[in-house]
């Protein structure tokens, strides 16, 4: 199915830790300046301290009661791994390989949109910062920045798209274009994130996510349909059609991200998909689905 074997585990940063934070929403970042952190709950906790309280819970936050975002996390938790001192290994290697891309780990970044709400520079920094970490950028739809200049702010990274489907296949096939050419290695397609969850913490701050999405809106400005005009047509329900006709329309490999059991993996397996990505989009979706983790066999 994939050109790999092992397990990929896609970790979703909540920022890249040697990256400047945007001090506050008004303020801009010191470019120069870096975080000193030891782990990513430190990161989130200085995080909170710096970003605004209504990016910051659309950012940091789960759907409903957490349950579900809470289990992601415990899950790694449970997993134990067993020492063993007399297997006379001399030194890991951990190197690998994912769609011909050579890997130091087998940790790619997760897809995310919206990095403008936490960084001035943004998917550009991002993409800088998985170079740097020698692993694979996922570029969104609803990237805070243009593709092709995501892509040329760090030339030699490799990426790979992912897709949040229209209802107007056109776009569809206008965004996916727009990424090949671009050089994205693989298109991801969303099946786990049809609709926003009920995110409490945005209700709380009376938070309506509104960033530019540049790559949607350049599709849409002729004709002249505002941005949340062009979100409404956002694609909620998701079959092999749909697999099928982005394989076809692209050409790259396809992963399908947001399966979560084994009849949805067949689905995407018949269907084409070179890859299948298990995900309940970071328990931002449909509170009380099981943790990722827990579906792998
Ligand atoms: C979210 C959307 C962008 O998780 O998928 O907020």
């Amino acid at each position: 199915m994939t050109h790999h074997t092992g397990l990929v585990l896609a970790l979703t940063f909540f920022l890249m830790a040697h990256l400047p934070l945007r001090a506050g929403e008004a303020t801009p970042s010191d470019a120069s300046g870096g975080v000193k952190i030891l782990n990513l709950y430190e990161l989130e906790k200085q995080a909170s301290q710096k970003i605004g309280a209504g990016p910051f819970g659309y950012v940091q936050g789960g759907s409903e009661d957490k349950v579900t975002m809470r289990e992601n996390t415990s899950a790694f938790d449970r997993k134990q791994i067993v020492p063993n001192g007399l297997a006379g290994i001399d030194g890991v290697d951990m190197t690998t390989s994912f769609f011909g891309i050579d890997l130091p780990s087998p940790i790619i970044l997760a897809p995310m949109a919206a990095h403008g709400l936490v960084h001035r520079d943004a998917d550009k920094a991002t993409i800088r910062g998985t170079r740097m970490a020698g692993t694979i950028m996922a570029i969104s739809t609803y990237a805070s920045v243009p593709i092709r200049d995501i892509a040329a702010a760090q030339p030699d990274a490799p990426f790979f798209f992912q897709l949040y489907m229209s209802r107007d296949n056109g776009f569809n096939e206008y965004i996916v274009g727009k990424a090949k050419e671009a050089g994205a290695r693989a298109i991801i397609i969303t099946v786990d994130a049809g609709t926003a969850g009920n995110r409490e913490a945005d209700v709380r701050n009376n938070y309506n996510y509104s960033s530019e999405t540049p790559n949607v809106m350049e599709y849409y400005e002729e004709g002249n349909m505002t941005q949340s005009q062009a979100r409404e047509l956002r694609k909620v329900s998701f079959s092999a059609d749909d697999i099928r006709f982005i394989k076809q329309v692209s050409g790259l490999p396809v992963l399908v991200k947001g399966v979560m059991s084994p009849d949805a993996a067949d689905v995407a397996i018949r269907a084409g998909a070179d890859g299948i990505w298990i995900s309940n989009h970071g328990g931002r979706q449909l509170d009380g689905s099981p943790a990722t983790f827990d579906m792998l066999p």
